[in-house]
């Protein structure tokens, strides 16, 4: 049902999300919330940070995720020598010519992959999220806006394993959301990765996979979510209230920025278009709550070192303590 030229509507929106969700579930084998959620932030236009225990397939996600989007994406594997310029670009030197010539990074994409973020140098992580957050670069004083859709899933092992550079929490809150893929649940599932891996041909099952849309629909898809998904007064409230409660905590010593409250607006509504809905819920927003602010808290020094309290926990108290709104509809 592409009806080129026209702007995608809600209902074409839920069906075009549905087929998403489908496409990647037929390769990572999940919970769908994990898929949905990577969706919902895509459609946002933020970046996202999976974090967890390797061998999870955060990196099978996230090629599956780009490769279905029908969008230009790239993937750089960061290691403790890669440099700036590495990821960005660089001028070089054209004897030929007799000039220099700006040599576009890996950057230059509509998505990047970015594995093992945390085994980059600070110098090259920092470059990184500066662009991430202005999406534009500046290379030897020319600056270049990054094209639309631009956004970066990284992915990380947590941060006791050695060999890294933990993000610092200044760069983490550029991320809209930082979520685990998670060990799979049960027996079946377990089995049904390795059933898969027995019918496919291929050593990368990522490379037979057909876009379910174009890089002009994607992009369509996002202006959706911005322009069309009503969000009710009561709402911002309580998305607002969430954060502020995060900064009331006990335990915490920086809590939410505004960036935290602005992420669960933008990922509620992009998940409400994705159920077909044209106003966000109260679900919605509780759905992202976890990954959405718990990488935005920073614990007071004595309950870090205990660890009898977790930023995740933080919110889930946040989230009891906080009026759920009841009327929030058209
Ligand atoms: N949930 C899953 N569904 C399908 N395949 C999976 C799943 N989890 C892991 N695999 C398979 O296990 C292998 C490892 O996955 P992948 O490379 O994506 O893990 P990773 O989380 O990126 O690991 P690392 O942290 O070491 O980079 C791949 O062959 C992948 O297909
Ligand atoms: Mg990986």
């Amino acid at each position: 049902m592409e009806r080129e030229g026209e702007a995608v509507e809600i209902k074409e929106f839920k069906s075009l999300s549905r087929e998403f969700i489908d496409v990647i579930g037929g390769l990572f084998v999940s919970d769908e919330t994990v898929v949905r959620k990577t969706l919902s932030a895509a459609l946002a236009n933020g970046h996202v940070l999976f974090e967890d225990m390797p061998g999870l397939g955060k990196t099978l996600l996230a090629k599956s995720f780009a490769k279905a989007s029908g969008c230009r994406w790239s993937r750089v594997q960061f290691t403790p020598d890669i440099m700036p310029a590495d990821i960005l670009g660089t001028r070089i030197w054209v004897p030929r010519s007799g000039e220099f010539v700006l040599e576009q990074g890996p950057l230059f994409t509509n998505i990047l992959l970015a594995d093992e973020i945390n085994r980059a140098p600070p110098k090259t992580q920092s470059a990184l999220l500066e662009a991430m957050e202005e999406r534009q670069v500046t290379i030897e004083g020319t600056t270049l806006t990054l094209t639309r859709p631009f956004f970066v899933i990284a992915t990380q092992n947590p941060i006791e394993h050695e060999g890294t550079f933990p993000l610092p929490e200044a760069q983490m809150d550029r991320f809209l959301m930082r979520m685990r893929t998670g060990y799979v649940k049960d027996l079946e599932s377990e089995m049904e990765i390795l059933n898969r891996r027995v019918r496919w041909r291929s050593e990368d099952p990522v490379a037979d996979l057909r876009p379910v849309v174009s890089q002009e629909r994607f992009v369509e898809m996002q202006a959706l979510v911005e322009e069309k998904i009503f969000v009710h007064p009561v709402l911002i409230s309580y998305m607002c209230q969430l954060v502020r409660a995060t900064r009331e905590h006990f335990a915490v010593e920086a809590g939410s920025s505004p960036r935290g409250s602005l992420a669960l607006m933008k990922l509620s509504r992009a998940h409400a278009a994705i159920m077909g809905r044209d106003f966000v819920t109260p679900d919605d927003v509780k759905l992202f709550a976890r990954e959405a602010l718990s990488h935005r808290i920073i614990l007071k020094m004595e309950y870090e070192v205990e660890g009898e309290i977790t930023p995740a926990q933080v919110v889930e108290e946040v989230l009891k303590g906080v009026e759920v709104p009841k009327d929030f509809g058209r």
